[in-house]
């Protein structure tokens, strides 16, 4: 069976202070249906283009097939009869073939690209989360569909996605990678049960430490004490020779004793010190809302939206109350982003407007977390002044999602999609708003930071407006919920 060999791979950004990959050996079979997880930041996409020998590393990676990869600029040149083929197993109307790639929905691209993909022989494909922006409708159709194909590697951070469509997963840990021949959930659940007991046991070793550290400084006391009892004794001319003997070598060898015994706990330390690594830990993220004077800031009753003249979405209608978290549900290319632009007061450069009665409470403070990440520009820092939030608590906020101080200067094109996602997220959460507006917040999210991310909503007193298609996240949170058809 074709083996891809990985031998010694140590690989990390140029200007990065940390090693993505650090001497790794695995052997992946390239019939497998891999699943590639780990959280933001941690190298998946990178491990793509090392597979692709688009980065220089060291090691050895020998055996890997031709690959082709999604998402992709351009189109790969194959027969139309196949790409039709794959696009009705994918129950998509194989006129979209046909339509300019700007006019499709989010959902109608990902499956044509996947055709596409899927139409070439002999191939491998390496798939980079396909499932972000797709109603769950449209993650359902795609997970059957890569279940029934072979050998492929896939990245997502969606663990039913994973569940449906692999069979081995790979996951890259914060000190090397696991591989196992099971689903992500499997991982998943020995992996919680691993890291209790670590956890568990870290405890314990923390409370080895600090007594461990106690004893060490007892140990110093103990011999700076010895020390100076022998310079004093010295000093004392009136004492007799034998005694200042006696005293001088106790002396040295409570020392040296104390020395052995700092060297020792010193070891056991740092041992107990990189025992402590490989728990992965979320820190708790905050969020200062403020609830708006008027019960129901936001009304719209039988509204039509337009977008330059044309509308989008009718007889829609929607009540914000105050204090209440609102989960917008409805499928792919029904407007929801849209709406959400024009409450955000962002629909003048799309040519969004509304028809019918709409009401917003005048001077509503709204924040307005947007799908997509392509308006991060220049560095994080930029980014942060340019929104006008605090550097300080805006920092703390990434440093807690794992930045280290070092990529807060990085300009934001070498940041990973979910580490632009987390930057996008922390400069709402900066701001002090009457309603928060976040359209599919969890996108590219890792799922550590997912369930961060829900603990914060679900347990705060503000006002929220979403859509989400992680069914999880709009279970817990939402109060009510609103269906566009
Ligand atoms: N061109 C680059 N120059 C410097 N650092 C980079 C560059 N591209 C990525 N990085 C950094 O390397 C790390 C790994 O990035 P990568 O995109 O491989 O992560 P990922 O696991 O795919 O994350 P995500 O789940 O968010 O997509 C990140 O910390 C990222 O900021
Ligand atoms: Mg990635």
């Amino acid at each position: 069976m074709p083996l891809i060999n990985i031998k010694n791979l140590t690989f990390g950004y140029d200007g990065s202070d940390t090693m993505l990959f650090d001497n790794i050996s695995v052997g992946i079979d390239s019939s497998w249906r891999l699943a590639l997880a780990g959280r933001n930041g941690r190298g998946k996409t990178t491990f793509f283009k090392l597979l692709r020998g688009e980065l220089p590393y060291s090691g050895t990676i020998t055996g890997v097939p031709e690959t082709v990869t999604f998402p992709c600029e351009d189109l790969p040149d194959v027969p139309e009869w196949r790409v039709k083929k794959e696009l009705n197993l994918l129950g998509v109307d194989p006129d979209i073939m046909w339509r300019p790639m700007e006019t499709l929905s989010g959902g109608e691209r990902t499956k044509l690209m996947l055709a596409h993909l899927f139409a070439q022989d002999g191939i491998y494909p390496l798939i980079d989360e396909p499932t972000n922006h797709l109603d769950r409708h449209g993650r359902e159709t795609i997970a059957r569909y890569l279940a029934s194909k072979d050998g492929f590697i896939l990245i997502s951070h969606d663990r039913d996605f994973l569940d449906i469509c692999t069979d081995h997963t790979l996951v890259i840990t914060r000190t090397g990678v696991e591989l196992t021949q099971a689903v992500f959930s499997t991982w998943w659940d020995n992996n919680e049960a691993r890291q209790a007991g670590e956890q568990a046991r870290n405890d314990q070793l923390k409370k080895e430490m600090s007594s461990i550290d106690a004893a060490m400084k007892k140990n110093a006391q103990w011999s700076r004490k010895a020390e100076s009892d022998k310079s004093r004794n010295n000093s004392k001319v009136s004492e007799n020779h034998l005694r200042r003997v006696y005293e001088a070598s106790r002396a040295a060898k409570l020392m040296s004793l104390s020395k052995n015994l700092e060297q020792r706990n010193e070891r056991k330390l740092e041992e107990k010190k990189s025992l402590l690594r490989d728990v992965e830990k979320t820190e708790k993220l905050k969020i200062e809302g403020t609830v708006h004077h008027n019960r129901t800031p936001v009304r719209l009753n039988d509204v039509t939206l337009l977008r330059w003249g044309e509308p989008v979405a009718e007889h829609i209608s929607l009540t914000v109350e105050a204090g209440k978290k609102i989960s917008l549900q409805g499928p792919n290319g029904c407007g929801k982003s849209t709406l959400f632009k024009f409450l955000a007061g962002r629909g003048e450069e799309e040519g969004i407007t509304v028809e019918g009665d709409a009401y917003l409470a005048p001077g509503l403070k709204i924040s307005y977390l947007s799908q997509d990440t392509s308006s991060l520009k220049g560095t994080l820092y930029d980014a942060c002044a340019e929104r006008g939030a605090d550097r300080t608590q805006f920092s703390t906020i990434l440093v807690k999602m794992g930045f280290t101080k070092e990529m807060l200067y990085r300009d934001s094109s070498c940041l990973s999609l979910g580490q632009k996602k987390c930057v996008m997220t922390a400069l709402s959460l900066c701001e002090k708003a009457d309603l928060y507006i976040w359209d599919e917040p969890l996108n590219y999210i890792d799922v550590y930071l997912r369930r961060e991310i829900e603990r914060l909503v679900k347990n705060s007193e503000i006002t929220m407006l979403f859509v989400e298609h992680d069914s999880a996240f709009a279970r817990e949170v939402a109060d009510y919920e609103f269906v566009f058809e």
